[in-house]
């Protein structure tokens, strides 16, 4: 794992910038990552490009033995381009026309946008696609509208009625899956469509026609991603290319471009207000959101990084609290153990000037003397060269932590739907899958979060949390699996609906009865804070988000009941063999997240495969022949380091941000 970091030689005086980058070198990082957001000084004016600064910079870096990662800096178009055309400035959903000024104004949908996209891409590449000083490309910056999320302009109106087109070809077939039966909202033809926006509705909004334009609104973001890269691969040779997707955003979604982009990178900001597990959490981070990106990321195609992580305070949360001492080295060796390629903070000097005067940098605003966090990035740079000295890169898995390696089965389709009706305001559809990522990293296993696209079989367990979108071929590769010896677990809203979002005409949740071997006649949920409680193997938890009520069976055994409410007795979660393997299904989320803990804890046992009980937030990790704990609670946590181990980073005893490695002969 290589790290780097952000510098903006366009923001610096040029007589800077020699002694910038020789310090970057100096301090031990290994490239920096330029120019998205230089449109303005790469083409002056129409037609008019410079280069000549960025020739500098990348000659610069070569010189000190820095690569570069370069950017195509289309986030931020120039002031003559959207004057000239304001018809590629995005529209929010009051149908304002954003302006001038940020960035992320311009519609990726504009045919005239994409005509000078295409023309400073291609001057790039032309220029540097062949230079062996950089080293990849990212695109864009964190493709998205932030906080206006969806683009509503006419040029967007048009390419999702195309996409209408194409999918459904009559509109009977629209009409049928939009059920436009509801409220007379039959269409007649194609051109009547509009985006459904909710400021425009009197009244709830039609959630078919809502989850065909997510998945066209993401698709169509792929799809300007790939314009890109294509424009880029006809110039580039031996470079990489990649973009800085966000962890948060769900309006576009990082498995369509799997394909298409050689490393998978995202941007992570672990403090920034939020208050997290335990007392420390809003110093220390979400150690689960952070695991669950780089397990998602990495199997989507083998290689992944984080492009942004903070050094230190930000200034765009609601609370910008300093990171825990320790912590933002902590992170950097948590890329480390959840597999990343690459690091990049994000920035090298605190801005002066502009919407981000109160970031921190790598440096303090003098420009010169390392911040804290800075330190803390040293830190890690000589952990990484200590690592690399050790490094068993073709090391086999140790086997006890192979046998436990569980599949998320995870899709933004199923994330869209449920949040687009959640039923009840508790619901929290990332809340919910993030439980299982917290459970199973506390139980010690490796983690891929994976799609439907990939092999199931390669998983000895499966779980598939509030999985509500299903199609018959779905359930008979579940069953399969599980004959042929997985442990698949199914989680409470799994199949309720179809592809379209329809629900079925038989049972609630009909094509998985067979499977799990139950009825799910009732669920509930309850208002403001209260809860109910919930009995397994003697213990009793708190729930209170969703908790459904299964009629079992017979040859299903049972796992958890309900122990108050009318419903007292009934039943909440169950397990089944089915053929080499098991179907456990748990019907009710817990607030604390312990009885899925527990829960899953026993589909181990029950399979024979022994798994850790590790707290929340403590978890340890396998790569390249290290064992890599780092520790994200409040509390002091012994790592267990056999007495034979070797201790390459930190103590036996990990304390609150701390990092222990070690290596098992
Ligand atoms: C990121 C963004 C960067 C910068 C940073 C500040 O989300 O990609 O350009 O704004 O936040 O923390």
């Amino acid at each position: 794992m290589t790290i780097g970091v952000y510098y903006y030689p366009e923001a610096w005086p040029p007589e800077q910038w020699e002694r910038d980058i020789s310090n970057i070198k100096r301090f031990g990082f290994e490239f920096i990552h330029v120019g998205e957001f230089a449109w303005a000084f790469m083409e002056p004016e129409e037609g008019k490009y410079d280069f000549a600064w960025l020739d500098r910079v990348v000659d610069l870096a070569a010189k000190n033995g820095l690569k570069v990662i370069l950017c195509t800096p289309t986030p931020t178009p120039p002031v003559w381009l959207v004057q000239k055309h304001p018809e590629v400035l995005m529209v929010d959903d009051y149908a304002r026309t954003m302006v001038h000024g940020t960035r992320e104004h311009a519609t990726w949908s504009s045919e005239v946008y994409r005509g000078y996209v295409a023309k400073i891409v291609t001057e790039l590449g032309r220029r540097y696609g062949n230079n062996p000083n950089v080293w990849g490309w990212q695109l864009d910056n964190e493709l998205s509208h932030y906080g206006k999320n969806y683009d509503y302009s006419e040029a967007s109106q048009e390419k999702f009625r195309h996409w209408l087109k194409d999918k459904y070809k009559e509109i009977a077939n629209l009409n049928r899956d939009w059920g436009t039966a509801f409220w007379s909202q039959r269409y007649q033809n194609f051109e009547q469509i509009r985006i459904p926006n909710e400021r425009e509705y009197v009244a709830q909004f039609n959630p078919h026609s809502m989850l065909d334009f997510q998945r066209w609104f993401a698709e169509n973001a792929a799809d300007y991603l790939r314009f890109q890269t294509n424009l880029l691969r006809r110039y580039t040779k031996n470079q990489w290319i990649t973009t800085n997707f966000m962890t948060t955003h769900r309006e576009v979604y990082p498995t369509l471009s799997r394909n298409d982009l050689d490393v998978m990178t995202w941007t992570i900001y672990p403090v920034h207000g939020q208050m997290n597990e335990g007392p420390l959490g809003y110093r220390l981070g979400n150690a689960d959101a952070m695991s669950f990106m780089h397990d998602y990321m990495r199997p989507l195609n083998g290689l992944q990084g984080i492009m942004e992580l903070q050094p230190g305070q930000v200034n765009w949360g609601e609370v910008n609290p300093w990171p825990l001492p320790g912590a933002i080295h902590m992170w950097i060796l948590r890329a480390f153990a959840g597999g990343a390629r690459l690091v990049c903070t994000y920035r090298y000097r605190q801005p002066l000037y502009g919407a981000e005067l109160y970031h921190k940098g790598i440096v303090e605003t003098d420009g010169v003397t390392p911040s804290p966090g800075g330190r803390e990035y040293m830190q890690a740079i000589k952990d990484m060269q200590l690592l690399r000295k050790s490094r068993r890169p073709n090391a086999l898995e140790p086997r006890e932590y192979a046998a436990r390696r569980a599949a998320l089965l995870y899709n933004f389709d199923n994330r869209w739907d449920l949040d687009n009706h959640k039923q009840t305001n508790r619901w929290d559809t990332m809340g919910h899958i993030l439980k299982y990522e917290t459970a199973l990293k506390s139980l010690g296993c490796p983690v891929d979060v994976i799609d439907e696209s990939v092999d199931f079989a390669r998983y000895p367990f499966l779980i598939a949390p509030a999985y509500q979108l299903v199609d018959s071929q779905l359930i008979a590769r579940w069953t399969k699996y599980a004959q042929d010896g997985g442990h698949l677990v199914l989680t409470l809203r799994t199949a309720e609906k179809d592809r379209r979002g329809q629900l079925w005409e038989g049972p609630w949740a009909q094509p998985i009865l067979d499977l799990i071997g139950a009825h799910i006649p009732t669920y509930d949920v309850l208002p403001g804070n209260l809860s109910g409680k919930v009995e397994s193997s003697g213990k009793t938890y708190l729930w209170g988000v969703w908790g459904e009520s299964l009629e079992p069976r017979t040859g299903t055994n049972v796992l958890a009941t309900y122990a108050d409410q009318y419903y007292k007795g009934n039943v909440a979660a169950i397990t089944r063999r089915l053929g080499k393997g098991s179907v456990t299904y748990i019907g009710v989320e817990s607030l604390s997240g312990e009885l899925e803990k527990d829960l899953l804890h026993e589909v181990f046992e029950r399979a024979g495969v022994a798994s850790r009980n590790l707290p929340n937030g403590f978890y340890i990790e396998w790569r390249d022949g290290f064992w890599i704990a780092t520790n994200f609670t409040e509390n002091a946590v012994p790592a267990p380091v056999p007495t034979s181990a070797k201790l390459l980073i930190g103590d036996r005893e990990v304390p609150p941000a701390g990092v222990t490695v070690w290596m098992e002969y």
